[in-house]
């Protein structure tokens, strides 16, 4: 149905300075503009906001999937119309964002779908960065907690085209599902969760795990501490170092994220030992931090 990929996610922040501080000087990102209450900060690859800060609180306010014109926006609506789907006008309209929708999921997150102005179709590293921006590529994905990872999953699936690529599975219950709207191994991935939070991570894409080494020396120069890693996952097989802002919201730096070219590709299913599966070099585990979510 022509969802590219992960647009932008908001966050609530306990304290906007703190938070600006960390996006801006630590992760490296520049800020964009200010729009109705949200500080919204880029990357540096594009024009565009990777990430949004609403000042009080913690947690996911929306995540934004873009897709390519009014054209495929009009498809996105006429399939929610057509189930039934209630939908309505963006709620928070990001810089360079010219049309979109949003409606609220069953697992209670704010989606929306977004028309940008135009955007390079990717990242290039010789004219990524403007000058004195050191940030990671761009946004790669986002991690929400929800109460019914299957039935946050199929809803993805059944009415706004993504695919299940791999689930991990508990006693038969979908603790985790990996959903992908494209090639990349996940763009929106569920994890289960029986607190109230809505958010376990998001991502950043970075070149590599030299890249992953340096932000997570400077992470620590500026005084701050990453969460875990770096490892390698079993779904997705992708790099991580989690980090927490200072609010307490997770962050990832990722790379090497597995690609899936099959559409048709059936979702894998993983079973046994959590740790082995988080984490593919070693059965390191995570502190007792990492299950929760904000
Ligand atoms: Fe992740």
């Amino acid at each position: 149905m022509g969802l590219l990929g992960l647009d932008h996610v908001i966050i609530r922040v306990s304290d906007a300075s703190d938070a600006l501080r960390y996006y801006r000087d630590v992760l490296g990102l520049a800020e964009i503009a200010e729009e109705d209450g949200v500080q919204y900060l880029g990357c540096g690859g594009d024009e565009y906001a990777d990430v949004g800060l609403v000042n009080g609180g913690q947690g996911i306010v929306s995540f934004a999937m873009a897709v390519h014109d009014t054209s495929s926006l009009d498809e996105v609506r006429s399939q929610l119309d057509s189930r039934g789907i209630a939908h309505g006008p963006l709620e928070q309209i990001a810089p360079g964002i010219t049309d979109g929708l949003s409606l609220r999921l069953p697992s209670d997150h704010l989606m929306q779908v977004v028309v940008r102005r135009d955007k390079p179709p990717y990242v290039h590293d010789a004219t990524w960065l403007p000058e004195g921006v050191d940030a990671p590529f761009d946004i790669d994905h986002v991690t929400l907690h929800a109460n019914d990872v299957k039935g946050a999953a199929d809803f993805l699936v059944e009415n706004l085209g993504f695919r299940v690529t791999d689930v991990f599975e508990v006693e038969g219950r979908w603790a985790f599902a990996f959903c992908r709207v494209g090639d990349w191994h996940h763009d929106v991935a569920i994890a289960g969760t029986e607190t109230d939070t809505r958010l376990h991570h998001f991502a950043f894409l970075t070149k590599g795990i030299a890249d992953q080494e340096r932000f997570a020396d400077r992470v620590t120069r500026m005084g701050h501490k990453s969460e875990y890693g770096i490892g390698r996952h079993g779904p997705g097989s992708n790099l991580f170092l989690y980090m927490r802002d200072p609010t307490g919201n997770r962050v990832e730096l990722t790379s090497e994220m597995a690609r899936v070219t099959d559409p048709d590709e059936p979702p894998r299913i993983w079973r046994g030992d959590f740790l082995e599966i988080l984490n593919v070099w070693m059965p390191l585990p995570p502190p007792d931090s990492f299950m929760e979510g904000t």
